[in-house]
C-alpha cells in the first residue's frame, strides 16, 4: 500500500457553491441541516489527480482543449482490466457535461416524440426523467422486493414478465437501465442481465445504461457492463464515468460505449451539430490520471472499503436503534434505501419534520417513484462522524 488515506478528516464543504450543502432554500429556514441527498462523497479525490491537475494550472494557459490517442488507450485499458471488457476504440465516446445530458440525447436520437420508453421503478428520477423531458411516453414496471424477514438487496428482483408485457403493449423499442442501481443498491448478476437481454433481443429493444456507480460495489461483487452481455453488444450504450468513482462530478466528465456503428455515427453527428466536440481541460486530465495511475486504484480501493464499513454501519446502527426504519447493506452504490413505512410521517410531512426538526437533509423517495412517499435516500459517503451525527439525528424521528 503505497498511502493510507484519512476519509475520516473533517473538510468543510459549506460556502464551495455545493449542490449537497449550499442550497439554502432546501432546509426550510433552518440551519445546522447535514447535507446527506445528492450523490457526492464529501471525500478529497486521488492525491495524485489533484497534483496533475494543479500542475496543469500552474502551466496557466486553458484554451481548447482536445483528446488524444492516449484518452482512448487509458480507457480502453481500464475497461479491460477492471470488466475484462475488449472495446475498440471506435465505440468510445465522451459524453459532456455528463452522463445524463447523454442519455438525453440518445433518448432524442433513438426515438420519436410520442413514443414509449421503458424503465424499471424505482428509479434515478434524472434518468427515467430523460424519457419525458425529451416528449417522450415512460412505461414503467416494478422492481420488486418480497420478503418476509429482514430486507436483504439482493431480494430486490426485476418483474421481467411485466417489462416483456409493457414491452408488447406499448411498442416499447428502447429502455433506460440502472446499473448498479440508484436507490435499490443492486447490482445485477450475469443471470438477471441475461434473462433482461433475452426480453429485450426478443422485442427489438435498445438500452441506454446509465453505470455511472459501476466501480463503487461492496467486497467480491462483481459489476458486469451492458455492453459485454452477450447479444446486448450491438442493441445497448453503456455510460460510465469517473463522477461516482473518484467523487469528480464537478468535472462533468462522462464516456459513452456504443458498439453499434451507426447509432454510434448518429450519436456523433448530433454533438457536432451542438456543436460539442471538445473537452474541458480538467476533464480530459482527470479521466487520464485516475483510470491510469495505480495510486488512484489504490484510492479507489480504499474509499470503497471506508464506504462499505460506513454502510454497514448505519445499516447497524438502524437494525438496532430506530425500529420504525428498515434498511440493509447495498451491493453497489454508498446510498442506503430507506423504507419509513412504519414511521408516523410520510411525503412532504416526512421531508419536513426531517428538515426542520431533526435537521436532516435525505433524497424524497418520491423522487425515485412518485407513489414512494414512505422512502428516504441516505447518502453515506461523508465521515464516520458526520453519519454517526446523522444516525442519532435520525433516531429522533
Ligand atoms: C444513476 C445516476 N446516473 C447519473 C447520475 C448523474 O451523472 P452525471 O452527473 O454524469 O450526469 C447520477 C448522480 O447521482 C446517478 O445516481
Amino acid at each position: 500500500m503505497q498511502h493510507q488515506y484519512d476519509f475520516d478528516r473533517p473538510i468543510d464543504r459549506r460556502n464551495t457553491n455545493s449542490f449537497k450543502w449550499d442550497i439554502p432554500e432546501r432546509h426550510m429556514g433552518t440551519e445546522d441541516v447535514l447535507g446527506m441527498w445528492t450523490a457526492d462523497m464529501d471525500f478529497q479525490s486521488p492525491a495524485p489527480m489533484l497534483q496533475t491537475l494543479r500542475e496543469r494550472l500552474d502551466h496557466g494557459v486553458l484554451g481548447y482543449t482536445i483528446r488524444g490517442p492516449k484518452y482512448y488507450e487509458i480507457i480502453q485499458n481500464w475497461l479491460q482490466r477492471r470488466y475484462g471488457w475488449e472495446l475498440d476504440k471506435d465505440s468510445i465516446h465522451f459524453c459532456p457535461p455528463g452522463v445524463i445530458p447523454a442519455v438525453c440525447m440518445l433518448v432524442e436520437l433513438l426515438t420519436k416524440p410520442g413514443d414509449a420508453v421503458f424503465a424499471f421503478m424505482p428509479n434515478y428520477d434524472s434518468l427515467y426523467g430523460a424519457a419525458e423531458s425529451m416528449g417522450r411516453r415512460l412505461v414503467t414496471a416494478p422492481l420488486s422486493c418480497s420478503t418476509q424477514g429482514p430486507l436483504r438487496c439482493a431480494d430486490w428482483k426485476m418483474d421481467l414478465d411485466a417489462f416483456e408485457r409493457a414491452a408488447v403493449e406499448n411498442d416499447i423499442h428502447l429502455a433506460l437501465f440502472c446499473s448498479p442501481h440508484n436507490p435499490v443498491g443492486r447490482v445485477w448478476t450475469a443471470e438477471e442481465l441475461s434473462e433482461f437481454a433475452a426480453v429485450c433481443r426478443r422485442h427489438d429493444i435498445f438500452v441506454i445504461s446509465d453505470e455511472v456507480h459501476c466501480d463503487i460495489v461492496r467486497p467480491g461483487v462483481k459489476h458486469i457492463p451492458m455492453g459485454s452481455v452477450p447479444g446486448m453488444e450491438d442493441r445497448s450504450a453503456t455510460l460510465m464515468s469517473p463522477n461516482k468513482s473518484f467523487n469528480v462530478a464537478g468535472l462533468m466528465t462522462a464516456s459513452v460505449f456504443i458498439p453499434n456503428r451507426q447509432v454510434m455515427a448518429a450519436f456523433r453527428k448530433k454533438l457536432s451539430a451542438w456543436a460539442m466536440t471538445l473537452d474541458t481541460v480538467f476533464g480530459t486530465l482527470a479521466v487520464e490520471k485516475l483510470y491510469s495511475d495505480p495510486a488512484c486504484e489504490e484510492w479507489l480501493d480504499q474509499v470503497n472499503a471506508y464506504l462499505t464499513a460506513n454502510l454497514e454501519y448505519a445499516a447497524d446502527y438502524i437494525a438496532q436503534n430506530i425500529p420504525s426504519i428498515k434498511t440493509y447493506v447495498p451491493e453497489g452504490t454508498y446510498l442506503l434505501w430507506l423504507d419509513c413505512s412504519d414511521t408516523a410521517f410520510r411525503g412532504d410531512a416526512l421531508c419536513e419534520h426531517l428538515v426542520k426538526d431533526l435537521k436532516l437533509d435525505l433524497c424524497d423517495g418520491r423522487e425515485f417513484d412518485p407513489s414512494r412517499d414512505d422512502h428516504m435516500r441516505l447518502n453515506c459517503a461523508c465521515t464516520r462522524a458526520t453519519l454517526r451525527e446523522a444516525l442519532k439525528r435520525l433516531e429522533r424521528i
